[in-house]
């Protein structure tokens, strides 16, 4: 059985950076922000990684929220209205477009989630249309360098959907057992899966360095980016705001802008 280490090696194996979908051409890329397990920041990930993309390095980007709980268009969105037309998009009963949004965020667009995505799980096996997503995406490709995207827990028809979809997949781990226990269960699904791929990019997340358990996972993985535990960042959904609004020069925003910098420099390589 492979396992600890052994396992997180075999991941990064799984990169595969000639994938034909990398078209030299083509300057947009997916990263979608994905675990098997809830609550272990991918919302977080996400909307700082998309303020980083828009405010720092001037990508023209876009959120797109897969999650029917939509705390990424809770956080961010200029229209609270919810008009149940998420899921739409994907059956083509609504343009893509149409549902483009600006953000709060200067140079952020949102397609924002509503509770119609909890049907989305249902309509993706109906369609058996496996890489609906990732022509949605494609159709977008003028328009937009960089699309982010904030996806729903557990491995369904819509993981399946992003794995497919994304150029590199952002998985947060929280230093326990049980988190990196599921990002090796996702790493392993992918190698076994075949194909081409997308690789991974394993962050720590909510890294608190006085619990031993923390420090001896980071001792581990020395090389895994990590973004600590703080009060800033709980911050965010008082002021619904990305940090680098309205706490750029904070250690987590520093953190957030280091880990952009390296998934740049990962996507540059493709
Ligand atoms: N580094 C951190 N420090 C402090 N609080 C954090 C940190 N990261 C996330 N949180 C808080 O933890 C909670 C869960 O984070 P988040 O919503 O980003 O996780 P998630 O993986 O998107 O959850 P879900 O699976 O429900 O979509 C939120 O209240 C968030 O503010
Ligand atoms: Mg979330």
């Amino acid at each position: 059985m492979v396992a600890g280490p052994a396992l997180f090696r075999l991941a990064f194996a799984a990169r595969c950076p000639s994938l034909p979908r990398m078209a030299k051409d083509r300057t947009l890329a997916t990263i979608a922000v994905y675990s098997l397990k809830g609550g272990v920041g991918k919302t977080t990930f996400a909307i700082n990684l998309a303020w980083a993309s828009a405010s720092i390095s001037k990508r023209r980007t876009l959120l797109w929220d897969l999650d029917p709980q939509a705390a990424s268009s809770w956080l961010i969105s200029t229209d609270q209205t919810s008009r149940d037309a998420a899921q739409a998009i994907f059956s083509k009963d609504v343009e893509v477009r149409k549902l483009i949004q600006p953000s709060t965020v200067p140079g952020l667009d949102l397609i924002a989630a509503d509770t119609s995505l909890r049907g989305l799980d249902h309509l993706f096996r109906e369609m058996d249309k496996k890489k609906r997503l990732a022509r949605l995406i494609d159709s977008l490709g003028k328009d937009y360098d960089r699309i982010i995207l904030d996806c729903p827990p557990g491995l369904t028809e819509t993981s399946e959907q992003v794995l497919r979809a994304a150029d590199l997949i952002v998985i947060p781990v929280i230093p326990s057992p049980l988190s990196q226990r599921a990002m090796g269960e996702v790493a392993r699904y992918l190698v076994q899966r075949g194909g081409s791929p997308a690789p991974i990019l394993p962050v720590y997340s909510m890294v608190d360095r006085r619990r031993s358990l923390h420090r001896k996972a980071l001792d581990d993985q020395p090389g895994w980016p990590a973004i600590p535990m703080a009060s800033a960042i709980e911050q965010m959904t008082v002021r619904r705001k990305p940090l680098g609004a309205f706490a750029s020069t904070s250690p987590p925003a520093r953190e957030f802008a280091a880990l952009w910098t390296r998934i740049e420099r990962q996507l540059g390589d493709r």
